[in-house]
């Protein structure tokens, strides 16, 4: 089975999420909440990004994905309108922006799930245009969905599996041989258990998908991304629908990958997070870029809040109150040391 299996199109009806688990305890996700990147790929992306002077289409000093003029339109109305961006390896970019800016629409197009009407961009040097999900993904490239894609008649265990890469049950001259099938049906699940322990979900391992809270679909997406070990990883609303608390684990976790040397893409509507674990932020209105920087400054220009209040007034660009205040005073230790 292909990498993005069960991001091939099809619907699955979803049953009304169950209410979000207690937290292990605050203090735990205060300490996965923030902290300085450690991997040597994660240091030198945060320093060379500090060089890079913040303007829409910015060059980056290592540029793991570029895209150019790419555009989409939907009958009359154009979705995309993307000349230049370029995103840095090592690093965690934000993709912010109102409802209908395109964050989503210019996903599809780079990750193979929709087709342009022109444009060109590439990943890691190699043009992805044309490329199908399955192949973008084979190249590295995973992404998450804004609306989980968890099959919830199979169990969490299942839907891990069937995101394993190189199944040999699907190449038919391989399928017919037990050994190969077994012994990489049993690499497979060892990886499986492993990843699903690391985000707390050993236990559910026999569980239907459909079981799960809302909070637990998202982090079996990103369990289940992480299956095919992929270079660059794209997040789509991460937090959206999530129990607060399961928030403070989940930036951990987004942090987590990016300081084991991924590159990570995430679009994001809680300005909380986004301010807090991204190194750089771009912003998207009507489907152009309006902005891109480092967050801190991003948050304060002025096209940036003019594209969020033209479209929702009640947006809250990174007002803490919100915030446990414990958790609060850790991040802001850590972004004094910044
Ligand atoms: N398949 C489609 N057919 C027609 N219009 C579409 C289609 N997909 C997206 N659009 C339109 O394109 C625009 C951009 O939508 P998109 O979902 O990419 O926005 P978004 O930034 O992800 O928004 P949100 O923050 O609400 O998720 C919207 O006006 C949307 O209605
Ligand atoms: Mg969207």
């Amino acid at each position: 089975m292909s990498a993005d299996l069960p991001a091939d199109g099809t619907t699955h009806t979803m049953p009304e999420p169950t209410p979000e688990p207690t937290p292990d305890s605050v203090v735990d996700a205060a300490a996965a909440a923030a902290h300085e990147p450690t991997s040597e790929t994660a240091v030198e992306a945060r320093s060379e990004l500090a060089q890079v002077e913040p303007v829409v289409g910015a060059a980056k000093p290592d540029a793991i994905l570029v895209a150019d003029d790419v555009v989409r339109r939907f009958g009359g109305m154009t979705a995309v309108d993307v000349e230049h961006l370029e995103v840095q390896r090592g690093a965690i970019t934000a993709l912010i922006g109102p409802n209908g800016a395109g964050k989503t629409t210019f996903f599809n197009l780079l990750t193979g799930f929709d087709t342009p009407q022109s444009g060109t961009w590439s990943f890691e040097g190699r043009s992805l245009q044309g490329k199908s999900g399955a192949r973008v993904a084979k190249q590295g490239m995973v992404r998450t969905f804004q609306l989980t894609k968890a099959l919830s008649r199979l169990t969490v265990l299942q839907n891990m599996l069937l995101a394993a890469p190189h199944n040999p049950g699907e190449r038919f001259w391989l399928s017919w041989l037990p050994f190969t099938w077994k012994a990489h049906e049993k690499a497979a699940t060892e990886k499986a258990v492993e990843i699903l322990a690391r985000f707390k979900l050993d236990d559910k391992a026999g569980d239907y998908a459909g079981s799960l809270s809302g909070g637990q679909r998202k982090l079996l997406e990103m369990a289940r991304a992480l299956m095919t070990d992929p270079t660059m990883i794209m997040l789509d609303e991460p937090m959206a629908g999530v129990n607060p608390a399961l928030v403070q684990s989940l930036l951990g976790h987004v942090q987590a990958l990016r300081d084991e040397g991924m590159t990570v893409l995430f679009v994001e509507h809680d300005m909380h997070a986004v301010r807090h674990i991204s190194d750089w932020v771009v912003v998207m209105a009507e489907g152009r870029i309006v902005a891109e920087g480092p967050p801190k400054a991003v948050m304060t220009d002025q096209a940036v809040v003019d594209a969020y209040l033209g479209a929702h007034h009640d947006t809250d660009l990174g007002d803490d109150s919100l915030l446990d205040p414990e958790i609060l005073a850790r991040l802001e230790a850590e972004e004094e040391k910044r």
